[in-house]
């Protein structure tokens, strides 16, 4: 499996970095995740914009252009052994003796791209999955794709350790996202999710789900979500780029709607895969 690192591509096994990189001492970077369907990446251009935006908010130059961007990436990607992949790529503030959190003068940033297996979700896309609610914990910053992950991390694990696929935050009592997606929440036939802030990430494929279901009629609002509104949704979603569209089907043991997927996530999907093709 080819990385890239820093100007080289190598085999994944043979990537190193320094131990005082700012990305492993303080979190200190950017990182995209692009789905690639038969070697092709997905709404790349919406990731890398995503990208440019996490680094000007965190004041870190982008070391490279969009062709360098595309150049690198596409070689990964050809070079993997898998046709459907999970495209990874991380910037740091580079590694510096003096483990100051300031920044550092003149550091060559540390730049890293691997592709892993896209996983196979058929069946939690047929079946739905079951998600638990928490307090929305992390920071006033979460529109900003970093590498400071822990307490989606800590949020993520609460809902593996009780069987469940995601938990989903809440701030004051308004839906944020998932520790790790976005949530959309469907009521009357028409599509809500919560409005683009610094609550949360800008999702590429949120906002592909809402552009189709524009392009296609469907009713759309991006409004503050409560946490009562859930409980009685007719039906929620979950999206990210790994996982496409996935109905909730329980929310806190409770079931959403029917408790099974419903028709208006069916259609999303039909719309989401023949988009992708
Ligand atoms: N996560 N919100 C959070 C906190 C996320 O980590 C992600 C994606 C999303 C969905 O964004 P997108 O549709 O652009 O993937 C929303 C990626 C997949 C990850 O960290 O692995």
């Amino acid at each position: 499996m080819t990385a890239y690192l820093n100007g080289q591509f190598m085999p994944l096994d043979e990537a190193r970095i320094s131990p005082l990189d700012r990305g492993f001492l303080f979190g200190d970077g950017a990182y995209e995740v692009i789905p690639v369907y038969a070697r092709r990446a997905f709404r790349l251009e919406q990731h890398l914009a995503r990208l440019q935006r996490t680094l000007d908010g965190i004041a870190l130059a982008n070391p490279h252009t969009l062709a360098e961007w595309c150049e690198r990436l596409q070689r990964v990607i050809s070079e993997s052994e898998f046709a459907d992949q999970s495209l990874y790529l991380q910037v740091t503030r580079g590694a510096d003796s003096k483990r100051d959190q300031s920044f550092p003068r003149a550091l060559p940033p540390t730049v890293f791209i691997f592709a892993t297996a896209l996983p196979s979700l058929a069946a939690q896309r047929e079946n739905g999955v079951a998600v638990l609610s928490a307090v929305d914990n992390r920071w006033l910053r979460c529109n900003l794709k970093t590498v400071s992950l822990l307490p989606n991390v800590l949020l993520r694990q609460q809902a593996i350790d009780a069987g469940c696929a995601e938990t989903i935050l809440l701030r004051d009592g308004i839906l944020s996202e998932g520790a790790t997606s976005n949530i959309l929440m469907v009521k009357d036939g028409a599509l809500l999710a919560p409005l683009r802030d610094h609550r949360m990430l800008s999702g590429v494929t949120c906002d592909l789900v809402l552009e189709l279901a524009a392009a296609h009629g469907m009713p759309c609002q991006l409004r503050d979500i409560a946490d009562a509104e859930l409980r009685v949704a007719d039906e929620l979603w979950l999206t990210s780029s790994t996982r496409e569209v996935l109905p909730i089907t329980r929310l806190d043991g409770q079931p959403v709607g029917s408790g099974k997927p419903g028709p208006a996530v069916r259609q999303m999907q039909a719309w989401y895969t023949a988009f992708r093709q």
